[in-house]
């Protein structure tokens, strides 16, 4: 079983991102010319909430689940998320608008995000983000995709959030504070070590091991927004939706030591949604 292709495509330059509810009696015959369209431009990863993934009839991988809150982070789960990315803008808009006319006869659209590359694959607050994703093709699908033997074989559990950022805030913190928020450093993106990494930085919360095996998980996240408004699209994939779960809460002080990430006074998630990337073949079945 094959994931869809572009959750591992060199990362592009334009990102769009729609989420849609679906309206009234949704089969995967309505569906299908939206599939299709999707999977022909081969720059679109496609994603299946829980309800409308059990709508049409398909067995759902373990942990699949509607996103419930988790501490200030709540649901604004939807049923059908599209990500196309290209580096041409022109190119991702055509194709959005392709899928977009394909699935408005069944479908509202809830929430679109437009998203750049911002400098080298930073953040808007300038950090690098993405540092510490797996390197290797193995180790990025092992981390991504869900094993042979579990359902949904060669999919992945996807969370989606809107982060928005109190950017003032964060730039008015000292740069050396600023490191200690997110547990690397601004300029070069080296790890903190030893008593510089403060338990409360964000890679202290992230980096996590459970009965010893590192929680890796695949980010693909897209800084959103202008002077005003602005944030991280956080997306990112999981061979099990624990990983990601277990990560967001202990950024909110919800695991037993109780701390919380000093990057959640800074930003805050508006939307929140859990997804099923189906593999391809799984995709072509429907
Ligand atoms: C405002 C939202 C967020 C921002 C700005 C942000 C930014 C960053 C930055 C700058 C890094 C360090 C560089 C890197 O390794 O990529 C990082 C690491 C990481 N982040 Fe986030 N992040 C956000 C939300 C999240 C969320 C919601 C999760 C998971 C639920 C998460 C999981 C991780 C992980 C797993 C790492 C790598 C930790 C390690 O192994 O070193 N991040 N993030």
């Amino acid at each position: 079983m094959n994931a869809q292709t572009a959750i591992f495509a060199p990362f592009a330059r334009c990102h769009r991102h729609l989420e849609y509810r679906v309206t009234g009696n949704v089969s995967a015959e309505t569906l299908r010319p939206a599939i299709k369209a999707a999977e022909e431009a081969d720059n679109v990863v496609i994603g299946f909430g829980h309800e409308l993934w059990q709508k049409l009839g398909q067995s759902a991988p373990p942990e699949l689940k509607p996103f419930s809150d988790i501490g200030p982070a709540h649901s604004t789960q939807a049923d059908l998320w599209l990500w196309i990315a290209a580096d041409d803008h022109s190119a991702v808009l055509d194709t959005s608008m392709t899928l977009h006319t394909l699935l408005s006869p069944i479908a509202t659209l809830e929430r679109e995000i437009d998203g750049v590359e911002y400098h080298q694959s930073r953040d808007r607050i300038g950090f690098e983000d993405g540092s510490a994703n797996p390197k290797t093709e193995e180790a990025q699908h092992q981390a991504a995709c869900i094993p042979e033997g579990v359902t949904g074989t060669g999919g992945s559990y996807v969370l989606t959030q809107q982060w928005q950022h109190n950017l003032p805030a964060f730039n008015a913190v000292p740069i050396k504070e600023q490191e200690g928020i997110i547990g690397r450093t601004k300029a070069d993106s080296i790890e903190l070590e030893g008593d510089a990494m403060p338990a409360t930085s964000h890679v202290s919360r992230t980096d996590v091991k459970v009965d010893g095996v590192a929680q890796k998980i695949w980010r693909r996240s897209v800084p959103w927004g202008g002077v005003e408004a602005n944030g991280l699209y956080f997306v990112a994939f999981a061979c099990e939706l624990s990983r990601i779960e277990i990560q967001l809460q202990r950024m909110y002080g919800l695991s037993e030591d109780g701390i919380k990430d000093r990057l959640t006074e800074f930003s805050a998630p508006t939307s929140n949604s859990w997804w099923f990337t189906p593999s391809q073949e799984q995709l072509r079945a429907l």
